[in-house]
């Protein structure tokens, strides 16, 4: 099926409800071009420094977390009906252990700016390279995020990903959960 291109703010309305629905998938690279898909619930769409952007937070026990920072860039792809449950396995075994894309039969799909591939089951792919990160400050934070999110510490670093490309099936509103 032909993938078209479209706005980050086309399809940011369809892409953040499925993100609080389910989760949305990650997907970053390894050194040897090995790509590994992590579910994430938590995240920002918007517009800064003249950017599209996507902020995503990750905590540094993730593999993904050592992936983003020896890359610097990283796909979001929306899933489709009937990807339930590999939303949940990526959600739940890290790629340190599991080869998620063959678990789960991901069709990775080249990424025209960046290194790490989008899923090709996937009705809506992102295209991000980091361009600015910052770890929370627990001073920052309110006492009840602290103990509600962070009981071991292990702070999200945020990755501002400047949105390069996003394409979309052309049918990706009927396919998406
Ligand atoms: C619904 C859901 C949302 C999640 N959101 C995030 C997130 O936003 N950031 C994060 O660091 N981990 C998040 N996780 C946890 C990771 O997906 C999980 O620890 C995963 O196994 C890490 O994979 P990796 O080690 O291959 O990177 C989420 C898990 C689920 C099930």
């Amino acid at each position: 099926m032909e993938r078209i291109e479209l706005s980050p703010f086309q399809v940011a309305r369809e892409t953040l409800e499925v993100m609080l629905k389910t989760g949305l998938l990650m997907v970053t690279v390894d050194e040897k071009g090995k790509p590994n898909a992590m579910t994430i619930g938590w995240g920002f769409i918007g517009y800064i420094w003249t950017k599209p952007v996507f902020i995503v937070a990750v905590r540094p026990s993730r593999y993904t977390y050592t992936l983003v920072e020896k890359t610097g860039d990283f796909t979001v792809n929306v899933p489709v009906k009937g990807m339930e449950k590999a939303v949940e396995l990526c959600g739940t075994v890290s790629g340190r252990d599991v080869d998620k894309f063959k678990e789960c039969n991901f069709t990775p799909i080249a990424s025209k700016y960046v290194k790490a591939p989008i899923i090709g089951e996937c009705a809506i792919g992102f295209e991000c390279r980091a361009m600015y990160k910052q770890d929370l400050i627990s001073e920052a934070l309110t006492k009840e995020v602290v103990s509600l999110c962070y009981p071991k510490g292990d702070y999200h670093r945020l990755y501002f990903g400047e949105i390069l490309r996003v394409t979309a099936y052309r049918n990706y509103r009927e396919l998406i959960l």
